[in-house]
């Protein structure tokens, strides 16, 4: 990154400025525009490879028995889904269609955790059929369910606890009320095809400061002595997700991070055998992003892209820039508003972000970070989605065509 004319946009080192062009990976923007219409979606494949290693090398350094299980909410994109199995990590799943997904990309089921709010017995079944690490329990009252359908298997399910975090006024998870741990006590007693293994806390998604990471684990240490004084010992403590964009949070940041973890982790006095995270957005965010067009200039400064909130939708919570790559030398320092295509006043990408002084219609602009939960959260507004391409160095492979792939998300 010496030559001077060469620049990173939006911190990630796969989308670069050089001489007046955007190459993306080692594949010229140029190109991708002259074979696609927009909007397009983009994934970086290298990307993402680069985020797992580096998650999981920063954790490994600084906790013995360290796990990461891919949020696969985040992307469920079978592509993306099988260049995260293939680097090794687990996958954390909430529903049937991602865990069928799951097993069709290669993950092993002893690498896959299951659970959340709703827990439909198929889903269960079929868990335990695969033998999967752990069921994830929001709702005490599932351990009967799982209980009675592990004892027609003949099989122990080992149990993820999900503690409720206490943020605001969370619904999430248990809580550890004098009751509810009768119910736990009662489980151990009498359940004898079901195995308390793990507490799962999960604070919130964009976690920027380590203030909310002490939290999470504050909850979840105060959890745990609980339970160890009504003789309950879970031995294995997962952290959930929670982790920004990599290029929001680096590498020396993350580090930082980690470290804050295990010495907050080390001065409350608890001990465990293993550690778990379950990163959905820190893997994908910023592997991901947008080829728009503006298709409208109003007066004002406002432009409307061909992208909107049923593709990019606030919900996803992404950390979104834009560029315009049709100017991209021209400094971005005028205010403009960004609104979508979806016709209500409501749909705005960005308001008052600085951008290029001239703005004009069949512009291209660059959406990056669109990586986690666009898809996930996207509606079924009447546009159809957009086709998707997978970068890898100098060469790109569609990935998905509303036209022949219908709709990724059914299994
Ligand atoms: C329990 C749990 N784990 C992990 C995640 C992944 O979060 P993120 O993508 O912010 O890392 C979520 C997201 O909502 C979650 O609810």
């Amino acid at each position: 990154m010496n030559d001077e004319n060469m620049k990173k946009i939006s911190g990630n080192p796969y989308i670069i400025r050089k001489n007046g062009k955007i190459i993306i990976d080692s594949l010229p923007l140029d190109e991708l525009i002259r074979k696609f219409e927009t909007p397009l979606m983009v994934f970086l494949e290298n990307r993402i490879r680069d985020n797992i290693k580096s998650f999981n090398m920063v954790f490994n350094e600084i906790f013995d028995n360290f796990q990461s299980f891919y949020s696969m909410k985040a992307n469920y994109l079978p592509d993306i889904c099988k260049i995260i199995n293939s680097e090794g990590v687990g996958a954390q799943i909430v529903g049937l269609p991602e865990f069928k997904l799951a097993l069709s990309v290669g993950f092993s089921p002893q690498k896959i955790i299951i659970g959340g709010p709703y827990l439909p017995e198929d889903l269960i079944d079929l868990s335990i059929k695969n033998r999967v690490k752990e069921i994830i329990v929001y709702n005490l009252n599932d351990l009967k369910k799982i209980n009675s359908i592990a004892q027609e298997y003949n099989w122990v399910q080992n149990i993820c606890i999900r503690v409720n975090s206490q943020k605001y006024d969370s619904n999430l998870g248990v809580i550890l009320s004098a009751n509810n741990i009768d119910i736990l006590k009662k489980t151990i007693e009498s359940y004898h095809n079901v195995n308390l293994t793990s507490i799962l806390s999960h604070f919130g998604t964009q976690m920027n400061n380590i203030d909310q990471f002490e939290k999470n684990i504050s909850s979840l240490v105060t959890s745990l002595n609980l339970l160890l004084k009504h003789d309950i010992n879970i031995r294995n403590i997962n952290l959930g997700g929670g982790f920004p964009e990599a290029t929001v949070m680096p590498q020396k940041k993350l580090k930082e991070v980690a470290q804050d973890i295990k010495s907050i982790l080390d001065k409350s006095g608890i001990s465990f055998d293993s550690i778990s995270f379950e990163p959905g957005r820190y893997f994908v965010g910023d592997s991901g992003m947008f080829i728009t067009k503006i298709v409208k200039v109003n007066e004002n400064r406002w432009i409307f892209l061909n992208i909107g909130n049923h593709i990019c939708p606030k919900f996803a919570r992404c950390s979104l820039r834009f560029y315009n790559a049709s100017q991209i030398n021209e400094p971005h320092k005028y205010k403009t508003s960004i609104a979508g295509i979806v016709p209500t006043d409501q749909d705005v990408l960005a308001k008052n972000y600085f951008f290029t002084k001239n703005l004009t219609e069949q512009e291209f602009v660059l959406v990056a970070n669109t990586g986690a939960y666009c898809l996930t959260f996207s509606n079924r507004f009447p546009y159809p989605l957009p086709k998707m391409v997978l970068i890898k160095d100098e060469n790109f492979i569609p990935i998905f065509d509303p036209i022949l792939d219908k709709d990724f998300s059914l299994m």
